[in-house]
Formats: structure tokens, C-alpha cells, sequence
């Protein structure tokens, strides 16, 4: 299908432009989801850049990304397609007052169909498919996942009333997962998987230095340096890049150029999310040779 890429290192140069830093791992899933066509499953903890790759993808592609974010509840209706009632109710008024007669074929038609992001999707023309995020699948109900797969699968979606849609080329799909929950063997056989794993320390870094252009390159490697250490605690909720990237802004605005214990305290809301977290960061920050207090 789309050979837009040469290969994976073209991927990666790609999307490095767009300030998406990615190993080797994630650039070759990603070039085989768009040479073979098919749906990539991306599961990794929360922050480690899931939804950006497809965001970056879009902008380096020069498409639209259409988006859904799943959540408990999500429906058919959202995710693929709706019947507008309100416009039906509309033309079967209008019809009753002209006398016209009004079949199921006239309300069931084109007209009166609005599309949803999956069928957006298929639909979509253009000199590059778009690409189609579905985000957090594992926040939707497990039944969700069953609305998916023909379109996993086949690219297309059977609307009783219409028939088959089918995309002319099949949009770049990109799934994504924090692991809350396992997904169907059905779902993940319709689909190539990648894992993403937090950074190494030099992609972090360089992550940072894209992000928060403002901070000192010694405040860059020692944030990194700390996170990485902190990472290995047994935290609630490990700080992910999202996290990383908010407490570099976060020190770099207090004019900080390294890490000085009274600067970590004060913007520790920023990477410990919950009472125990904060201790067990305070605990680390004491034991950092170069996070010098002011008390000392
Ligand atoms: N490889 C990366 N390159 C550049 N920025 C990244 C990368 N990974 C994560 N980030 C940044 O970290 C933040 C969280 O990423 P996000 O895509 O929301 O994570 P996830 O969807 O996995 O929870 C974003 O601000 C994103 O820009
Ligand atoms: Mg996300």
C-alpha cells in the first residue's frame, strides 16, 4: 500500500523532524503498519509517547489524523456511525404535511447518515490515507473491541441499511494501550504490536532538550539521571515522559540549573502523583550526591 517510507530509518528521520524521537523498534513496526497496510497495536505504560507517534505520524505524512479516544461506554454510534433521528423526525413531518409518502430507503439514505470517526476513515480522500488513531482501546468495554474487528481486519463497515463501505486505500491505523486491561486474541490477531519502552537515558535527554529549549543541559541530564533512578523505586505511578517533561518546564521556570533539593521539593507535584510517591522521591532526592541542599 503506501510505500512512503523507504524504511525504517527513513521513518525515523521523519518523525525525528517532527520532534517524535524514536528507537529502531518502534520506527520498523511502525514501517511494517504502512507497508503491509495493517493496524498497529501500540501498548506501553501511560507517557511513553503513545498517542504522540500517531500525532507525529499524521504531521510527518501531511494527513489528517482522525481521532477517537475510548472510554467506558463508547458506542457504535460514536465510534462508527449514527442515524441523525433529528432530521429524520424533520422529513417525515415535512412529508406528512406534502402528503408525500416516505419510505425507509428515503430516511435510511446518505442523507440522514452522520459519520463517525471509523467511518470518517474509510471514507476519507485524499493523496495520502489519513491516519486513525483509536486511543486507550483498553478504556473502552471489552464488547467494544467486537465492533472492530471487520474493520480490523477488512477496512470496511457493513451499515444494514447501505451495505458495505470499503476504503479505495485503507487509512493508517494506529491503536493504542496502557495495559489496564488484556485485549482479545481477536483484536491483537488483526493487529501488528509494538511495546514501547520508557527512553533510555539519551533519548529522554534529547527528548527534553526539544521539549523545554529553555533548560540548561546540566539540568537536563541530571532530571534525567534522577527519573531514571526514581523509576526503579516501587512507585505507585512511575513518572513517564509527560511527567519528566512537566518538572524540567516546571524547574527551568524557577531559573534552576541543576538539581538543588529546595527546587525538587518545590515542584515535586509535577512527578509524584500520590502521598507515598512523594516520600519515596524525597527519600531518593537525599540520596543523590548532586542534588545539594540548602541545609547542607
Ligand atoms: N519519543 C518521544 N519523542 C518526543 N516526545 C515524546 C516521546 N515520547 C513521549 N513524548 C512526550 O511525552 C508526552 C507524553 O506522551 P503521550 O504520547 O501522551 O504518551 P502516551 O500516549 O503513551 O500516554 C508528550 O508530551 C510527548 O510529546
Ligand atoms: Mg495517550
Amino acid at each position: 500500500m503506501s510505500h512512503v517510507f523507504a524504511d525504517a530509518a527513513e521513518v525515523q528521520r521523519r518523525l525525528d523532524e517532527m520532534d517524535y524521537l524514536v528507537d529502531e523498534g518502534t520506527a520498523s513496526a511502525l514501517f511494517f503498519a504502512l507497508t503491509l497496510g495493517q493496524p498497529l497495536l501500540l501498548e506501553g505504560e501511560p507517557g511513553v509517547g503513545k498517542t504522540t507517534a500517531a500525532k507525529a505520524l499524521a504531521r510527518a505524512l501531511v494527513t489528517p489524523l482522525i481521532r477517537l479516544q475510548c472510554y467506558e461506554g463508547l458506542t457504535a454510534s460514536e465510534a462508527l456511525y449514527e442515524w441523525n433521528y433529528q432530521r429524520q423526525l424533520l422529513a417525515i413531518r415535512l412529508a406528512e404535511s406534502r402528503r408525500d409518502n416516505l419510505t425507509d430507503a428515503d430516511l435510511f439514505s446518505e442523507a440522514f447518515l452522520q459519520e463517525r470517526p471509523i467511518l470518517r476513515a474509510i471514507r476519507h480522500s485524499g493523496p495520502v490515507p489519513p491516519v486513525l488513531l483509536i486511543d486507550e482501546i483498553d478504556r473502552a468495554d471489552d464488547e467494544f473491541e467486537a465492533l472492530l474487528f471487520e474493520f480490523l481486519g477488512e477496512a470496511s463497515i457493513t451499515i444494514p441499511e447501505l451495505g458495505t463501505f470499503t476504503a479505495k486505500r485503507r487509512p493508517i491505523v494506529i491503536l493504542t494501550s496502557n495495559r489496564s486491561r488484556d485485549l482479545h486474541d481477536a483484536l491483537r490477531r488483526r493487529c501488528l504490536y509494538h511495546w514501547i519502552d520508557f527512553p533510555a537515558a539519551e533519548r529522554a535527554a534529547e527528548i527534553l532538550r526539544r521539549s523545554v529549549p529553555a533548560a540548561n543541559e546540566t539540568l537536563i541530564r541530571s532530571a534525567t539521571e534522577f527519573v531514571g533512578r526514581v523509576r526503579r523505586l516501587d512507585l505507585d505511578k512511575a513518572p513517564g515522559m509527560a511527567e519528566t517533561i512537566d518538572w524540567v518546564s516546571a524547574l527551568s521556570a524557577l531559573g534552576a540549573t541543576d538539581l538543588v533539593r529546595e527546587d525538587v521539593v518545590r515542584t515535586l507535584s509535577t512527578i509524584a502523583k500520590t502521598p507515598d510517591d512523594r516520600d519515596a522521591i524525597t527519600g531518593a532526592l537525599d540520596q543523590v550526591g548532586h542534588a545539594r541542599g540548602a541545609t547542607t
